[in-house]
């Protein structure tokens, strides 16, 4: 139900950041974000680098012509940056005083689980807050979707299919792994759509690579000549098991970590509109006098989530896809 609007939580100015890992489809939630302000009558300001830039005052007026022309480009247009200042409460005390200073009743931040820790900072010391899910390990529980999942895992399955063909041709084993942190959604996603041998999800290996070595030889018994085991950074050490799976198994095996690649690039269409829906609903939340929220989307829809709420979710990758991958890969 949408909170009464009172003096107190009144939106005039909305100031708007990016933090933790960029994104792609981040511009376009800007992009958004600034235009369905100004259509609501409201004024809207950036702020460069995350909380840094709030904490150093890197703030300016923005139009819609400040959003033109980003709507197609990866990163973000208004910077990012990881700040350990605001992790106190005097870094927090400033900030919500800078956003004073600077007429700014509401901020909409767009990150990952930590940077909407941060947000419920602000709200604590009086300003409005909106979060927007943008990371591209997906890894944040209220939410079906995050900002950049999309084309990081297509990003990522292209590199796979060109490191296979590789891979095929000489006969190999090829362990490749993937961005993800402590979650294996881009692990799951590619292994899946790439056809891999193997899939490796830190919320599920159990350390057995005995299991993955047995897998090879038996395959490489019945004719098959190469095997892709796609590894999620969170399992991590590619290199230490391409080793040992080489030793093992006399398969020449070659590790190969994808890396910040992933991470870059014109966002698909995916991104670009589901960043935009989720932008523009972060605003029409604050109209609505809502604050201390987390745009989210859930069962087909756009929705929202108190803050705390959303950070106190749990989530693991889902068990039917997982099930089916083991199938599939035979
Ligand atoms: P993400 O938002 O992608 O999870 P981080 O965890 O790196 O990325 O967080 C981004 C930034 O958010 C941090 O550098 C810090 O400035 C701020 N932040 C993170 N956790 C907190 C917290 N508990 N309190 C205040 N600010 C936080
Ligand atoms: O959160 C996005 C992410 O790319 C993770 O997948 C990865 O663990 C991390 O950020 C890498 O961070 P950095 O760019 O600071 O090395």
């Amino acid at each position: 139900m949408a909170r009464k609007v009172t003096k107190a939580n009144k939106v005039e100015t909305i100031g708007v950041l990016t933090s933790g890992g960029d994104a792609p489809g981040m511009n376009a939630a800007i992009r958004a974000i600034v235009r369905t302000a100004l259509a609501n009558g409201l004024k809207v300001k950036g702020i460069r680098r995350g909380y840094s830039g709030l904490l150093d005052e890197d703030i300016f007026d923005m139009d819609a012509k400040s959003v033109s022309d980003i709507i197609q480009r990866g990163g973000t247009a208004l910077y990012t940056a990881r700040c350990p200042e605001f992790m106190t409460a005097e870094g927090q005390d400033k900030g919500a005083y800078v956003c004073k200073k600077y007429g700014i009743d509401s901020i909409i931040v767009i990150g990952g689980d930590g940077s909407f820790n941060g947000a419920r900072k602000l709200y604590q010391r009086g300003i409005n807050t909106i979060g927007v899910p943008a990371t591209i390990d997906l890894d944040i529980a209220c939410t079906e979707y995050t900002i950049g999942f999309d084309t990081a895992v297509n990003t990522a399955m292209e590199a796979i299919d060109k490191v296979r063909d590789t891979s095929t041709s000489h006969e190999r084993c090829s362990i490749i792994e993937v961005m993800g942190r402590h979650a294996g959604y881009i692990a799951l996603w590619c292994g899946i759509a790439n056809g891999a041998e193997s899939i490796l999800l830190p919320e599920l290996y159990d350390n057995d690579e005995e299991a993955i070595i047995k897998n090879i030889i038996e395959r490489k018994r019945v004719g098959k000549t190469h095997h892709i085991i796609i590894n999620a950074e969170g399992v991590g050490d590619s290199n230490g098991m391409a080793k040992r799976i080489e030793a093992a198994t006399g398969v020449e095996t070659r590790a190969t970590i994808i890396g910040h690649i992933q991470r870059g690039g014109s966002p698909t269409a995916k991104d670009r509109v589901y960043a935009s829906a989720m932008g523009a609903k972060a605003v029409e939340l604050l109209c609505e006098g809502k604050s201390n929220r987390v745009v989210a989307y859930k069962h087909g829809e756009f929705v929202d989530y108190d803050i705390m709420e959303a950070l106190a979710m749990k989530k693991m990758p889902d068990e039917f896809l997982v099930s089916m991958s083991k199938k599939l890969s035979r």
